[in-house]
C-alpha cells in the first residue's frame, strides 16, 4: 500500500480554495445581489462536474470497446461503469428540483444578465451526446397490427392510412433483420445504424439471454438503452422547468425556448436500434431450441473433482 503522503490536508487534497472561489453571481458583480443566482450558479457547476465523470465513465467504457476483442471480464466492467452512469443520470433529472425552488420571479432578478450565455453552450454535454453518438434519426416505427388499425373506430381515414403506412415499414424491417441489403437501405436511408451482424447478434442476446454466457451482453444492451431513456428523461424534465420558468420566452441562448427544447425530446433518442429490437421478439415459449453443440457453449461448466 502506498505511504499516506505526511501532511495532505482535506481542504488541499480537494482544492477547495479554488472550487470555492468559483462563484461570480453576475447581479452581485453589478451591486444588486440576486439572492438566488447563487443557488443557480452552484447548481450548473454541480451539473459540469458530474458530466465530467460521466464523460470519464464513457470514455473508459469506449476504450474497452476500441479492441479488436473484447475479453469477458471487460464486459463487467463495462457494465458496472455504465450502471455507474445511470445512478449519475437519476441524480441530474432529480437535481432539476432544487433550482425550481427558485421562482420565475426570482429568476428575473437576474435572468437578463445572463444573455447570450446558455446551457447551449455546455461543451461537456455535447461531448457526451457526441460519444453515445446522437445524430438526427427517425423514430422506429410501431408494431401495431393491420387491423387493430383498420377497425379502430376512433382513427379519421387519414390516420389510418398513416398508420397503415407505418405499418408496412414496420413489415420492412422484419424482412431487414433477415435480408442484408434490405438492412442496408435502411441504413442509407438513415433509419438504421448498426450494422446487419451487430442487429442479428442484438437480436440474438435478447432472444437467448437466459444462457448464462449471455448474461453480461444482455445487461450492457439494457443499459445503453437506460442510459438513453434517462438522457431523454433529463430532456423532458428541463424542458418543463423552463416552460415554468420562462414561460413562451425565447432563450438566452436564442432558441424557441421550451418548443425547441421539447423537440429534441424525440429528435435526439440515440440508441433506436436497439429499441426497435422489441419489434422483432417473440415469446420463450416460442423460442426454437439451440442446437445442443452451441447450447454447451453458452453455459458454464464445472469438472467434478
Ligand atoms: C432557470 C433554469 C434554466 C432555464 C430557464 C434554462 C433554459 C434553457 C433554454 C431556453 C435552452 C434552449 C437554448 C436557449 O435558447 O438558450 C436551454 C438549453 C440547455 N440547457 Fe438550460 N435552462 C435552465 C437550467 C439548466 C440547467 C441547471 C442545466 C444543467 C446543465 C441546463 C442545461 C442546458 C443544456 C445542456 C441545454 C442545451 C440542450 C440542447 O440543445 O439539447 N439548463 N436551457
Amino acid at each position: 500500500m502506498p505511504k499516506p503522503q505526511a501532511g495532505l490536508d482535506y481542504g488541499e487534497y480537494l482544492r477547495l480554495g479554488e472550487l470555492l472561489s468559483c462563484q461570480s453571481p453576475k447581479s452581485a458583480e453589478r451591486g444588486q445581489p440576486a439572492h438566488d443566482e447563487m443557488l443557480f450558479v452552484i447548481v450548473h457547476q454541480v451539473y459540469e462536474l458530474w458530466f465530467k465523470q460521466v464523460l470519464h465513465e464513457l470514455d473508459s467504457v469506449m476504450a474497452l470497446f476500441r479492441e479488436d476483442s473484447v475479453d469477458e471480464r471487460g464486459i463487467g466492467v463495462a457494465v458496472s461503469r455504465l450502471q455507474r452512469v445511470t445512478e449519475i443520470q437519476k441524480i441530474l433529472v432529480d437535481q432539476l428540483r432544487v433550482l425550481e425552488t427558485m421562482t420565475p420571479l426570482d429568476f428575473l432578478e437576474f435572468r437578463d444578465l445572463l444573455v447570450p450565455a446558455s446551457g447551449f453552450q455546455s461543451w461537456q454535454f455535447r461531448l457526451i451526446e457526441n460519444k453515445l453518438g446522437l445524430r438526427a434519426s427517425e423514430a422506429g416505427p410501431s408494431a401495431n397490427d393491420r387491423r387493430t388499425i383498420e377497425t379502430n373506430a376512433t382513427l379519421t381515414e387519414a390516420e389510418v392510412q398513416a398508420q397503415l403506412a407505418e405499418l408496412a415499414q414496420t413489415e420492412a424491417s422484419f424482412a431487414a433483420v433477415l435480408d442484408e441489403k434490405a438492412h442496408e437501405r435502411l441504413r442509407a436511408e438513415g433509419r438504421r445504424r448498426l450494422s446487419h451482424r451487430a442487429t442479428r447478434a442484438a437480436l440474438f442476446i435478447h432472444l437467448y439471454r437466459d444462457q448464462p454466457i449471455l448474461h453480461l451482453p444482455f445487461r450492457f444492451l439494457t443499459l445503453l438503452v437506460d442510459v438513453d431513456e434517462l438522457l431523454s428523461a433529463w430532456r423532458y424534465r428541463h424542458a418543463l422547468m423552463v416552460h415554468r420558468m420562462i414561460g413562451t420566452k425565447i432563450g438566452t441562448g436564442g432558441s424557441s425556448g421550451h418548443r425547441y427544447l421539447l423537440a429534441t425530446v424525440e429528435r435526439n433518442k440515440i440508441f433506436t436500434d436497439l429499441y426497435d429490437l422489441s419489434t422483432f421478439l417473440i415469446s420463450r415459449s416460442a423460442l426454437p431450441p439451440l442446437p445442443p453443440e452451441m447450447e454447451r457453449r453458452l453455459g458454464f461448466h464445472y469438472p467434478r473433482e
